[in-house]
Order: structure tokens, then C-alpha cells, then sequence
């Protein structure tokens, strides 16, 4: 009942409001149609065809009428004369201009000659046909001028902060600013700002959501431009697609097409043993359950053990893993004899050394199947060569992902440090992708690389799926600093961390209209009141993330432009190589050093025997 009387009340109301506009447009109609009519006839027709149609106008109607009644009045015998008009005179102007004194009926008979009847009827009929299409043109606009002042009145306005916009204006905004001269990188056809690359990309997305398809995006531009990059691939899609074999160089013991690599390639100075001990052997800031006592223990030992077998002249893996995985305590305390972790495998305090030992293990087991043959490559020497357009490829094999993420992350730490060393320049660009971030370990240099990274030309492009995965390997503060350094940011789906994802889209203040209507008995009581509203608003709700399809996300770019809905185009790229090539049979360094039979002669080379004498075992 209550809604029917609410229903019918505001329905009829909005119809009676709608009546008086729909009059008021036909009052503009009509003052068209006419004006127009007046108009045309005005200058269609000569000063004298003008007196003659107002004389006929004036006198016709009356001729007509004064004809009827004096045919009436002579049928009934009243009057004997055939027509009033006929006894009623005026003056009529001659085309000459002279005057002449003439009845109606014969300023009628003058007047409507077929020619100047045909004139006038063929004028008057395409008058009226313009006039009725002016008059309907008039009241169209003025509808259309109406409702855009109305839609005007009630649109959302954003008095400050971001705001929505299409990609087109978007585009245009981008290339407007910095001399028009944007980025040569854009995504999804919308040109990133000047330089933005430098300061990195962040895409967020669930699985499916389309992050792979916006890096590869990205990749196929910087290949384009000739760029060096480095690219963290965990599934191989990558290395799939963008590998160029003889020229690109892939990292991962567990592919036959790997570069060979030790730690001493990469160390000239005795404390990049300890930067590369910190990457591989990570202290997560924020996560209280890690104990840095033996973190920091392992990593003493990893770095002081690499120093002296270096001193020794038998810098190899194998050596090194001999030292901290086989070998006992004696072995090792008598190489470390006088360094900072000396006291780490002391004779009275073994269980410390075995635990501490225990907890190396865990970090550094992977390097028993980096590939040893041949002249290692230097992730160092690679980042210092400019001329160079190759990419590495650090990839993974997902069975054995879990033990090879220190060593990735030591790669990549490698890479950032290295970079970071570099002299500033503004034209070099060294593009980092790290697809799915949060599969790799905490990487100390990331932080620093994103901050200080610009200058040297470093661009990172992360992906992730939600926010919760990166506080977990980083830490709450300094997941938040990395998501802040990346200033252009491309959000596809999110379903967790919808909230704070949103948020990264900050506020703007609007200021939009609220319409009340009120309504009584009599019509009079009857009214719509408008008023404006200021109120702070989320330029992308959670819930708008959350419901986007495949491929689509907003994207926001560093400073002053708003930010865009973007639906990104899936490329099938062709596959031009193998994900991964098994290497074979996973070589172990230390199943080969068992298997020699004359063991010492291998391991030692260039060493004293005596130095390990007895057969070692894992
Ligand atoms: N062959 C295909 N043709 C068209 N679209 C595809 C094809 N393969 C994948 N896609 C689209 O790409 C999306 C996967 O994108 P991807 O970048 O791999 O997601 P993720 O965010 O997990 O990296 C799918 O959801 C689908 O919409
Ligand atoms: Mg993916």
C-alpha cells in the first residue's frame, strides 16, 4: 500500500513536472515555427508581393464572408445587390505606386491571378516545411541543452585529489606533458610518463588475472629498444618466448643450457663475500621467529670460508661445499684458522658448529648443482658492460624451487649491487622483472635498488598477487616502502587485500548532488529539492577490483594523472624455445667427487693432499 502510494505519488508527480517542460518546449516550438515562417517569407518575397498577400490577407477573409451573407439576404429577398463586397471600396496601390479606388470583389479578381496564387502557394507550402524543421530543431536543442544543464547539476565534480578517466584522455594527458615526448614503454597502448620506467612498475593480480601478459607486454618493448634486462621466470614462460640462444645467458643448475657460475667470479673485494653470504642467507627484518644468532653465524662462515679458499688458490664450488658439507669439524677449523669465524667451529663449542653449520646447509646445498665447466659468467662483469643488449634469465624448476631460491636471490642481488656501483647515467636503462616476487626469498638489495636505483637506470617491474604474500617475506614497513617506490602501479583482479589494494588509489574529494522529493495530498504540497554535498570517496572501490575480468585492471601512474581502466591484449607469442632442458641427471658436484676413485687429486687441485686425506662421505 505504502509503496504504491509512494510509487504513484512521485510517478505522477514527475509526470506533471514533465508535462510543464514538455509545454514549455512547445511554446519554444511554436515561437520557431513562426519566427521562422516570418523570416522566410520576409526575404523570399518583393515589397509588392508582400502588399498584395497582406491586402488579400486583410480583405479576403472579409470578402469571403461578406459574400456568403449578401448571397444569403439577396435568397431570402432582402436585398437585391449580389454581394456586399462589391459596394465596399478602398484604396489599392498599383504596382506603379499610384493609387486607385477599387471595390473588393475586384482587388480580390487583381490579386488572385494563377501566377501570383502559384508563387504564393509553392512559398507558403516550403515555408512552412523549413519552418516546422526549425521549430522542431529549436525544441530539440533546447531538450538537449536542458538535460546536459541537468546532468551538469547532478554529475559527481572532484574537487581534489585523482579522479577516473577514459584511457584516450589518459593517452592524451601523457603525451601532452614533458615536451610531448612520453616514454617509449606503454601498456596496453596508453604511453607510460617521461622516464616513469625508473621508477618501477608494480603489477598486482590473482592468478589468471593477466600479470604475465602485461610483463610480456613490457618485454617485447624493451627488446625492441634494445635494452638489457634481467628476468626471475619461475615457470620458464620467459625463456619460452624471449631466449635467444648464443646471446642471452640463462641461470639455473637445473637447465642444460646454463651459464656456468661461482661465487669468486662475482667478488673482487673481500666484503662482496659478505653482501653475497647476506642475499643467500637472508635476515628477514620484522619476522621474529628467524634467531639472527645463526643467521649471522652461517653467513660469518660461508663468507670467511670462500675468503680463504680463495687465499689458498682453490676457489671452486666444490671445494667450498667439501669444507661446509662434508667435511668434519677439524677440516674446517684448520682453514679457518684466523678469520672472524674461527670461534664459530672451535673444538670446545661443537654443537654451535654443527647447528650452525646445520643451518648453512639449508642455504647453500643448491650449489652442488651449479654447473662448473667452463669460464664462469659474472653477473658483475655482465652489469658493467654497456654495450650490450642480452638479458639473463634466472629460472627455476618447480620441484626444486624451495632449495634454489637462495641462490636466485643471490643472483639478483648480485645484479642490484652491482648496478647500484655503476656511474649515474640517464639513458641507461637495466630492466628488472621479477614475475610473481614473493616466490623468491627477501632480497636485501631490492629496497635500495627501487630507491636509489634511478639514476643507474634501474627498472624494476614486480609481480605479485596479493599484498599478504610480500609481508611475509618482507616484513610489514618494508613491503609497504617497495609498493611505494613502484610509482606506476596496474592493479588486474584482486580478491585478497582488495581493501588495501584500493586504498593505493587514494581519495578525492567530490562534490555530487542529492535530490529529496516530497509529496502531499494536494498537488501544491508536491516539490524536489536539489542540494550539494561535499564528501571524500575511493577513486576504485574493493569491490570493483575484485569483479574485474581477466585482463582488465586500473592503472595509475606517478603524479598529477588520474587514473584509467585498462583491458590489456592477450598476444600469443610464438614459443620459440624449450622452457627448460633437463640438465642430465641433475650433476651433483659431490656424487662426482664420491665417485673418484683418486678423490684428493680432484678436489685439491693445486692444493697440498695432506690438506684432506681421508675418502668423504655426504
Ligand atoms: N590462448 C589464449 N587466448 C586468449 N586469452 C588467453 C589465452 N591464454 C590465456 N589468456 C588470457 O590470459 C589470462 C592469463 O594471463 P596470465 O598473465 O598468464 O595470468 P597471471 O596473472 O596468472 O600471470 C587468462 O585468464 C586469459 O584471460
Ligand atoms: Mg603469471
Amino acid at each position: 500500500m505504502n509503496n504504491l502510494t509512494q510509487g504513484g505519488q512521485v510517478f505522477f508527480q514527475n509526470m506533471r513536472m514533465f508535462a510543464d517542460i514538455f509545454w514549455k518546449l512547445m511554446t519554444v516550438f511554436f515561437m520557431a515555427f513562426c519566427l521562422s515562417m516570418a523570416l522566410i517569407f520576409y526575404f523570399k518575397t518583393g515589397s509588392y508581393e508582400r502588399y498584395e498577400a497582406f491586402v488579400l490577407l486583410a480583405t479576403g477573409p472579409f470578402s469571403a464572408l461578406s459574400h456568403w451573407v449578401g448571397s444569403f439576404l439577396n435568397h431570402m429577398g432582402l436585398v437585391s445587390h449580389s454581394d456586399l463586397a462589391d459596394q465596399t471600396f478602398m484604396n489599392f496601390k498599383m504596382p506603379d505606386g499610384s493609387q486607385v479606388r477599387l471595390s473588393q470583389s475586384e482587388v480580390i479578381d487583381r490579386i488572385t491571378q494563377p501566377d501570383f496564387i502559384e508563387n504564393m502557394a509553392w512559398l507558403l507550402k516550403l515555408d512552412f516545411v523549413i519552418s516546422l524543421l526549425v521549430g522542431i530543431m529549436a525544441s530539440l536543442v533546447t531538450g538537449k541543452l536542458l538535460s546536459q544543464f541537468g546532468f551538469a547539476m547532478t554529475e559527481k565534480k572532484v574537487l581534489r585529489g585523482t579522479r577516473l578517466c577514459e584511457p584516450q584522455e589518459l593517452r592524451n594527458l601523457v603525451k601532452k606533458k614533458d615536451d610531448k615526448s612520453p616514454s617509449p614503454f606503454s601498456l596496453s597502448k596508453v604511453p607510460l610518463p617521461k622516464n616513469s620506467e625508473t621508477q618501477h612498475i608494480w603489477i598486482n593480480g590473482t592468478t589468471g588475472s593477466g600479470k604475465t601478459v602485461a610483463m610480456s607486454e613490457l618485454m617485447a618493448q624493451v627488446r625492441t629498444q634494445g635494452h638489457r634486462a634481467i628476468v626471475y621466470d619461475i615457470m620458464g614462460t620467459f625463456v619460452g618466448r624471449f631466449y635467444r640462444p648464443g646471446k642471452d645467458i640463462i641461470l639455473n643448475p637445473f637447465d642444460e643450457r646454463s651459464a656456468a657460475w661461482n661465487l669468486w667470479s662475482e667478488c673482487q673485494r673481500s666484503e662482496d663475500y659478505d653482501n653475497i653470504a647476506s642475499s643467500q642467507i637472508p635476515i628477514v627484518p620484522g619476522v621474529s621467529s628467524q634467531d639472527p644468532f645463526w643467521v649471522k653465524a652461517a653467513r660469518s662462515l660461508y663468507s670467511a670460508t670462500a675468503r680463504r679458499l680463495e687465499k689458498r688458490g682453490k676457489a671452486d664450488t666444490e671445494t667450498f661445499l667439501r669444507y661446509l658439507l662434508t667435511s668434519d669439524l677439524e677440516k674446517l677449523r684448520e682453514l679457518l684458522k684466523d678469520t672472524e669465524a674461527e670461534s664459530l667451529v672451535a673444538k670446545d663449542l661443537e654443537k654451535t658448529a654443527l647447528s650452525v653449520k646445520a643451518t648453512l646447509t639449508d642455504y647453500i646445498k643448491v650449489m652442488r648443482f651449479l654447473k662448473n665447466d667452463g669460464d664462469p659468467f659474472s653477473i658483475r662483469d655482465w652489469v658493467k658492460k654497456e654495450d650490450e643488449d642480452s638479458w639473463i634469465f634466472i629460472s627455476s624448476r618447480a620441484d626444486c624451487h624451495e632449495i634454489l631460491t637462495p641462490l636466485i636471490s643471490a643472483w639478483y642481488d648480485i645484479a642490484i649491487t652491482s648496478a647500484l656501483s655503476l656511474s649515474s647515467n640517464p639513458d641507461r636503462r637495466i630492466f628488472n622483472f621479477i614475475d610473481e616476487l614473493p616466490t623468491l626469498q627477501y632480497l636485501p638489495s631490492l629496497h635500495k635498488g627501487m630507491a636509489q636505483g634511478r639514476q643507474k637506470g634501474l627498472c624494476f617491474v614486480l609481480g605479485t598477487q596479493d599484498l599478504s604474500q610480500l609481508k611475509v617475506n618482507y616484513g610489514h614497513d618494508n613491503a609497504k616502502s617497495i609498493i611505494g617506490n613502484a610509482n606506476t602501479k596496474l592493479i588486474l583482479r584482486t580478491i585478497d587485500d582488495a581493501e588495501a589494494t584500493s586504498a593505493m588509489f587514494n581519495q578525492s574529494e567530490v562534490q555530487d548532488q542529492n535530490q529529496s522529493v516530497s509529496y502531499g495530498i494536494k498537488d501544491s504540497r508536491d516539490g524536489v529539492s536539489l542540494n550539494k554535498q561535499r564528501h571524500l570517496q575511493q577513486v576504485v572501490l574493493p569491490s570493483e577490483l575484485q569483479l574485474l575480468d581477466d585482463l582488465e585492471g586500473y592503472l595509475k601512474f606517478p603524479g598529477n594523472f588520474p587514473v584509467t581502466k585498462i583491458k590489456l591484449d592477450y598476444v600469443s607469442y610464438p614459443e620459440l624455445n624449450e622452457r627448460l632442458v633437463p640438465r642430465v641427471s641433475d650433476v651433483d658436484l659431490l656424487d662426482d667427487i664420491e665417485n673418484e676413485s683418486d678423490s684428493d687429486s680432484k678436489i685439491w687441485n693445486g692444493g697440498s693432499s695432506s690438506d684432506f686425506s681421508e675418502p668423504i662421505t655426504l
